[in-house]
C-alpha cells in the first residue's frame, strides 16, 4: 500500500507516558506496555495501533479487559474503539520472538546478545504502538533476564534501579526524561564490556562515555572513544550545541542493517563503525568512524531534541546531520579532500538514482515501504541542500538559522518548512523558488557560456538552466542554486571582483574584510539568464560552480586548455581537481566512441603532462594528488553515455591508466618508494596521504603485470605494518590474474580468518574483481566459511561487491542477472531490507543495450512474480520495471 505525504493528519491520541517492561527469554520475550492516553478531542475516534507479528496477551483499559467487541486486529493494526473521552492508562501484553528474528528490526539476537533497531517502522515489531514520530513520550523501561546470559540490561536514559530477582534473573530500570519517538527507543541485553570515558561540557557536566562491546573487542575501540570526545567538543564550538544527559553509551553489534542508529543515549552501532586497530582497519575505516560516531551524536541535536513529524520529512534530520558531520570531517582532516569525496559520491551513486526509476525528491512525495527512502538523495543530496543555505546566507546567517531553529522547535516534531522559515526569518530573506529543491526530483542541468568584451572590459556570463522529467514529475520550474564563481589571470592568480551585474541591477561584492572578493556567489533562479563581471582588465580564465556550490550537472564552454591552466592553479581546491577530472571524463568519452568505431586509441601527452606536473608538485597535499590521479568511475562515466557500454567503459579505463603507468613509470616507482609509512600507524592526515598516494601509484604500477613490479607489491603487502597498505598492496596484486594472486589471497585468508571485518574485505576484493567470468567465483564463495547470508556486512562486501563489477554484473550472458536474482529471492525470506538494498542493482537496467535489457527484465519480472515478496523488494523491482 503507497502511503502519500498530501495525507498527512495528526493523531487522534498523544502518548503522555510509556512504561515498559521486558521479560527476555530464549523462547518467548514477553512485553508489557503501559500507556498513559490523553485523547485529543473528545469525538471518541478509534485508536489505531500498529503491530506486526506481534502475539496479543492482554488488552486492558484503566485496569480492565476490553470486551472483545471493542477491538479488532488483522496483521498490521490494532483498532481500538469505545475509548473513554478522558486522560486514561492502556496495558498491553504481547509476546515475541526475537531469536527468530531475522529481518534485523525491532528486537531481535545478534552474536547471542539482544538489540533493537526500531527506525524507521521497527517499533512495531516490539509492541502495538502508534508508530509514527509525531507522538512523543517519556519512556520509562524495565529489562528482566537471566544474570548469566545477560549481565549487561541497557536502554535510554539514566539507570534508576537494579537489582536481582529469583532463578539467577535480574532486572535494570531506565528513565529516559526526555520525550521521545518510538523510533528511537533502544534496548541492549548480553555479555558486553565497555571501554569507559568521559567528557566535560562547555557549561561543566561531566558525561560518561562508555563503548560496549565483547570482551575481545575493546582495545579496537580507541579510536570511536576519541572521536566521540572530538565529535562533542566539535559540536559545541560549531553550532554551541552541549549533551543533555550524564551518561552516553554506543553499543557494537556484529549483526545491523545500516551503519548506526542514533537512540537516545543508547547509539546502536555496526560493528565496522566502532572497531579499529591499525593492523585490521584501513585509514577509509578510521575516517568512516570518525565520521559517523559523529553523525549519531549529532543526531542528538538534529533529530532527538528536534524530530521529524512525518517519515516524508526524513531529510529534515539527515540531510541536515550529513552536511554536519562533513562539515566535522572537514575540520579534522583536509576540507578540500573531503569535499572532494563528498562530491565525487554524490555524483557517482545520488546522481544516478536521480536519473532513474526511484528518482524522488530530497522529500518524497509517497513510499510504499520507509525503509527504501533511506536513500543517497535524501542523505547526501539533502545534505547539498543544506550546504546551500550556507553558501546563500555566509557561515554567520547560516549559524544564526541554526539558532533560531533550535529556539523555536526543541521538543518539536516538524517539517522542512520549519527549518527553511528559520533560516530565512533569521537573515530577513525570501528566495521564493528555494523551496523547489524539496519538492522536485531530478539532477538540473546548468548550461553556462562566458564571453570577454575587451573595449568594456565586461565578462559575462550566461546561465541556462533546466530540471529533467522524472517519473511522475514530467513538468519542472527552474529553482535557486547559488553558482560560486572565480575569474583568473593570466598568472593564475584571483582576480578581484567588485560587482556584478543581474540584468538591470548592479550587486556589490563584498567579503568580510574588504571591498572586493574573489570568489563571486551568482544567484541562479531563471531558466536563462546573465551575470556581468564590471572592470575585469584581462581576459579571465573562469572557474565555474566552485566548491561544486549546487548539486548540478555543470555543461560549460571552457576549453581544454582553460581546464589544464585550471588543474595548475586553481585557488579553489576542489575546481583544481574538477578540471583534471572534466578533462578525463571528455578524454574517456572520446576513446569510447573510437573504440566502438574500431579506431586505435591514443592518449594526447598533454593529459600526461598535466597528470605528470600534479604528481610532481610537491606543493600539492599527497591525497589531493592521489583523487587527481584517480580516473572517474566506470559508472560515472556510463551515466554520461546514451548507451551505457560497460565493456568499452571498462577497456577505455584499463587503457588509459596503462598509458599513465607506462609513461610515469618512474615517477610512480618514486612514489611509492618516498612515501612507505613510518612503523607506527598515525590516521592523522598528513599520514594517511602518504599512504594515499603510494598506494594508488602502486595501483596503476602493478596493471603494468611486469614480474618486477609484481615482486615490489608482493613485498609491501609481506611487509606491511598496517591493514591500509596490506590490503591496498593486496588489491594491486589481484587486478591480474595468475599465481601471485591466488596465493597472495590464500596467504591473507590464513592470517585473517578470525577477524570478521577483515574477511569482508577479503571477500569484498574477490567479488569486485573483473576477471572474467567470476561470477562462478562468487557463487562459489558463498559456501565459503567466511560468508554468512544472515550478517548483512557479508552480504554488501560478497553480493554488493559483485554488482560493483559493471563487466561481471553486466556480463552479456546474463549470467550477472540470474546470479543476482537468485541471491535475492533466497535473501527476501530472512532480511527484505538487505535483499531491497541489493536488487537496486537492477534498477538501471533501461541504460544498456536491448540484449542486456531483455535478460534484466526477465530477472525482474522473475522477481515480481514471486509469491510472497516483501513490500520492500516488491516497490524497488516494480518501480524498476514500471519506468
Ligand atoms: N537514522 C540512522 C542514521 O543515522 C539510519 C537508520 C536507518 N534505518 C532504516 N530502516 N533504513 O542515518
Ligand atoms: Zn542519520
Amino acid at each position: 500500500k503507497e502511503i502519500f505525504l498530501k495525507d498527512y493528519k495528526a493523531p487522534h491520541y498523544a502518548f503522555e507516558k510509556v512504561n515498559l517492561k521486558f521479560v527476555l527469554g530464549e523462547e518467548k520475550t514477553l512485553v508489557t506496555s503501559n500507556i498513559r492516553v490523553l485523547p485529543r478531542s473528545s469525538d471518541g475516534a478509534p485508536l489505531i495501533l500498529d503491530g506486526e507479528r506481534l502475539n496479543l496477551v492482554t488488552l486492558n483499559i484503566n485496569g480492565s479487559p476490553v470486551p472483545e467487541g471493542s477491538y479488532k486486529f488483522n496483521s498490521r493494526q490494532l483498532n481500538i474503539t469505545s475509548l473513554p473521552t478522558s486522560p486514561f492508562d492502556m496495558e498491553i501484553v504481547t509476546e515475541i520472538e526475537p531469536q527468530n528474528n531475522t529481518s534485523l528490526e525491532g528486537l531481535y539476537k545478534s552474536s547471542g546478545n539482544f538489540c533493537t533497531q526500531c527506525e524507521a517502522e521497527g517499533f512495531r515489531k516490539i509492541t502495538y504502538f502508534q508508530d509514527r514520530p509525531d507522538v512523543m513520550s517519556k519512556f520509562t523501561t524495565r529489562i528482566e533476564a537471566d544474570k548469566t546470559l545477560y549481565p549487561v540490561l541497557l536502554s535510554n536514559g539514566n539507570l534508576v534501579d537494579e537489582g536481582d530477582l529469583a532463578d539467577g534473573k535480574h532486572f535494570a530500570v531506565w528513565d529516559d526524561p526526555w520525550t521521545k519517538p518510538c523510533y528511537l527507543f533502544a534496548l541492549v541485553a548480553g555479555q558486553l564490556v565497555s571501554r569507559d570515558d568521559s567528557f566535560t561540557t562547555m557549561s561543566g557536566r561531566k558525561v560518561a562515555l562508555r563503548i560496549w562491546t565483547p570482551p575481545q573487542d575493546i582495545p579496537k575501540t580507541v579510536h570511536a572513544m576519541k572521536s566521540l570526545q572530538l565529535a562533542m567538543k566539535w559540536d559545541e564550538e560549531v553550532f554551541g550545541l552541549e549533551y543533555d544527559l550524564d551518561l552516553f553509551n554506543i553499543v557494537a553489534v556484529p549483526d545491523f542493517n545500516m551503519g548506526a542508529m542514533e537512540n537516545k543515549s543508547l547509539n546502536i552501532f555496526n560493528s565496522r563503525l566502532v572497531l579499529a586497530s591499525p593492523e585490521t582497519a584501513t585509514d577509509a575505516d578510521y575516517a568512516a568512524i570518525e565520521g559517523v560516531i559523529g553523525h549519531e551524536y549529532f543526531h542528538n541535536w538534529t533529530g532527538n531534541r528536534v524530530t521529524c513529524r512525518d517519515w516524508f520529512q526524513l531529510s529534515l534530520k539527515e540531510g541536515l546531520t550529513v552536511f554536519r558531520d562533513q562539515e566535522f570531517s572537514s575540520d579534522m582532516g583536509s576540507r578540500g579532500v573531503k569535499r572532494i569525496a563528498d562530491v565525487g559520491r554524490l555524483r557517482t551513486a545520488q546522481f544516478s538514482q536521480d536519473a532513474g526509476p526511484m528518482a524522488h525528491p530530497v522529500r518524497p512525495h509517497s513510499y510504499i515501504k520507509m525503509d527504501n527512502f533511506y536513500t543517497v538523495t535524501v542523505y547526501e543530496k539533502g545534505a547539498e541542500v543544506v550546504r546551500m543555505y550556507q553558501t546563500l546566507l555566509g557561515n554567520a546567517g547560516f549559524r544564526k538559522g541554526m539558532d533560531l531553529y533550535f529556539q523555536r522547535h526543541d521538543g518539536q516534531a516538524v517539517t522542512c518548512e520549519e527549518f527553511l522559515a528559520a533560516m530565512f526569518d533569521a537573515n530577513n530573506v525570501k528566495f521564493p523558488t528555494f523551496p523547489l529543491w524539496y519538492a522536485q526530483a531530478g539532477t538540473p542541468t546548468l548550461t553556462v557560456t562566458t564571453s570577454y568584451d575587451a573595449g568594456a572590459q565586461t565578462f559575462t556570463i550566461k546561465c541556462k538552466q533546466e530540471v529533467p522529467p522524472t517519473p511522475g514529475q514530467l513538468k519542472k520550474e527552474p529553482m535557486l542554486l547559488p553558482l560560486a564563481v572565480g575569474l583568473l589571470d593570466s598568472h593564475g592568480h584571483d582576480m578581484r571582483l567588485t560587482s556584478v551585474k543581474d540584468g538591470t541591477s548592479l550587486h556589490n561584492l563584498t567579503s568580510v574584510d574588504g571591498d572586493y572578493t574573489t570568489t563571486a556567489v551568482l544567484h541562479v533562479d531563471k531558466a536563462e539568464q546573465e551575470f556581468t563581471f564590471v572592470n575585469i582588465t584581462e581576459k579571465p580564465v573562469p572557474s565555474l560552480l566552485r566548491n561544486f556550490s549546487a548539486p548540478v550537472r555543470l555543461v560549460s564552454d571552457v576549453t581544454n586548455d582553460d581546464l589544464f591552466f585550471l588543474l595548475a592553479h586553481d585557488s579553489d581546491q576542489f575546481n583544481r581537481w574538477e578540471a583534471g577530472q572534466t578533462l578525463s571524463r571528455k578524454l574517456m568519452l572520446d576513446l569510447i566512441s573510437a573504440q566502438q568505431k574500431g579506431e586505435d586509441l591514443s592518449v594526447d601527452s598533454a593529459f600526461i603532462e598535466g597528470m605528470r606536473s600534479t604528481v610532481m608538485d610537491s606543493s600539492l597535499d599527497k591525497e589531493f594528488v592521489a583523487k587527481c590521479l584517480t580516473l572517474p568511475t566506470e559508472s560515472e562515466i556510463a551515466d554520461l553515455m546514451d548507451v551505457a557500454d560497460p565493456d568499452a567503459i571498462h577497456n577505455v579505463r584499463r587503457f588509459i591508466i596503462m598509458e599513465i603507468a607506462t609513461n610515469m613509470r618512474d615517477v610512480l616507482l618514486k612514489m611509492v618508494e618516498a612515501n612507505r609509512s613510518s612503523a607506527t600507524y598515525d590516521p592523522s592526515h598528513v599520514h594517511r596521504a602518504q599512504r594515499a598516494l603510494k598506494n594508488v601509484a602502486l595501483g596503476y604500477l602493478a596493471m603494468l603485470n611486469e614480474p618486477e613490479i609484481i615482486d615490489l607489491a608482493v613485498n609491501e603487502n609481506k611487509n606491511a605494518t598496517n591493514m591500509t597498505d596490506q590490503v591496498s598492496a593486496l588489491a594491486a596484486i589481484c587486478q591480474n590474474s595468475g599465481d601471485a594472486r591466488s596465493k597472495a589471497l590464500a596467504e591473507f585468508y590464513e592470517q585473517w580468518k578470525d577477524e570478521t571485518l577483515v574477511m569482508n574485505k577479503w571477500l569484498a576484493l574477490q567479488a569486485m574483481s573483473n576477471i572474467p567470468g567470476n561470477v562462478e567465483n562468487v557463487r562459489g564463495l558463498m559456501e565459503h566459511p567466511a560468508f554468512d547470508i544472515r550478517n548483512p556486512n557479508k552480504v554488501y562486501s560478497l553480493i554488493g561487491g559483485f554488482c560493483a563489477s559493471a563487466v561481471n554484473f553486466h556480463a552479456k550472458d546474463g549470467s550477472g542477472y540470474t546470479f543476482l536474482a537468485d541471491v535475492v529471492l533466497q535473501l527476501d525470506k530472512l532480511n527484505p531490507q538487505v535483499a531491497s538494498r541489493m536488487v537496486s542493482a537492477f534498477s538501471r537496467w533501461r541504460r544498456f543495450d536491448e540484449g542486456r535489457q531483455a535478460l534484466a527484465k526477465a530477472q525482474l519480472e522473475r522477481i515480481t512474480s514471486q509469491d510472497g515478496l516483501s513490500d520492500n523488494v516488491f516497490e524497488i523491482a516494480s518501480k524498476s520495471l514500471a519506468s
